[in-house]
């Protein structure tokens, strides 16, 4: 499986974002991770299409935009055209979960659908060999620093036993709580895009990416 470490610019500090982001890309990240809140779908707000057309400028990596918004089809576009590579939006979020499939498709990107940890997998049988990825989150979405929720590994194990079962090769995305002492089990458990917020920007970045890269080959 070809594993591929996302860090959350959730963590970074804005002040010298391009710096951090250019650090993480030459440090050997392949994606950035892009969390865009809008206090409804999640209690927070973050940022949205105009940091995205900035930060596109200072690197050349795959921007996966994770978007925590309620009715996704409205915003689809402009995060397309700010920039993004990948949309990861949430099934619980959507009224017509396939048709934001097809619009991310139809702007040559590629699809993510994400399930909170409430959220059974189950609900996501009708979307497996729909999207590039699966998002599981491993904490409620809206913060970044909180606890990794055990339950939600167990639900990473069971999407990648129902997808090997299947014969399908979709990606599966893990988000929330992921450090270097947990990451092992993660990957072992099923993943191969780790997101990690504080654990990659908190300390000497360039440092904690390459310990990252170092478990996952
Ligand atoms: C939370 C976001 C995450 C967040 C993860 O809603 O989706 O991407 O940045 O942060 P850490 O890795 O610190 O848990
Ligand atoms: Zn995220």
């Amino acid at each position: 499986m070809n594993n591929i470490l996302s860090p959350s610019i959730l963590s970074a500090d804005f002040t010298i974002l391009g710096q951090q982001i250019k650090e993480v890309d030459e440090a050997g990240a392949r994606y950035i991770h892009i969390d865009v809140m809008d206090g409804m779908f999640v209690p927070s707000i973050s940022y949205g299409m105009p940091v995205i057309k900035s930060i596109r400028k200072v690197t050349d990596k795959f921007f996966d935009v994770h978007i925590m918004i309620m009715d996704p089809m409205r915003y689809i576009e402009d995060f397309a055209e700010a920039g993004a590579d990948g949309i990861t939006f949430h099934l619980e979020a959507a009224q017509d979960p396939q048709a934001v499939i097809d619009k991310i498709h139809s702007l040559g990107k590629k699809a993510g659908i994400s399930i909170k940890p409430k959220t059974p997998v189950k609900e996501l049988l009708p979307y497996l060999d729909k999207v590039e990825m699966i998002l599981i989150m491993t904490v409620e979405p809206g913060f970044g620093g909180q606890s990794f929720i055990p339950e939600c590994g167990e639900k990473v194990k069971e999407l990648r036993k129902i997808l090997d079962e299947r014969g399908i090769a979709t990606d599966i995305e893990v988000d929330g709580g992921v450090y270097l002492d947990n990451l092992k089990s993660i990957l072992d458990a099923g993943a191969n895009v780790i997101v990690s917020g504080s654990g990659i920007f908190k300390g000497d970045i360039a440092e904690n990416v390459k310990k990252f890269i170092a478990i996952m080959k």
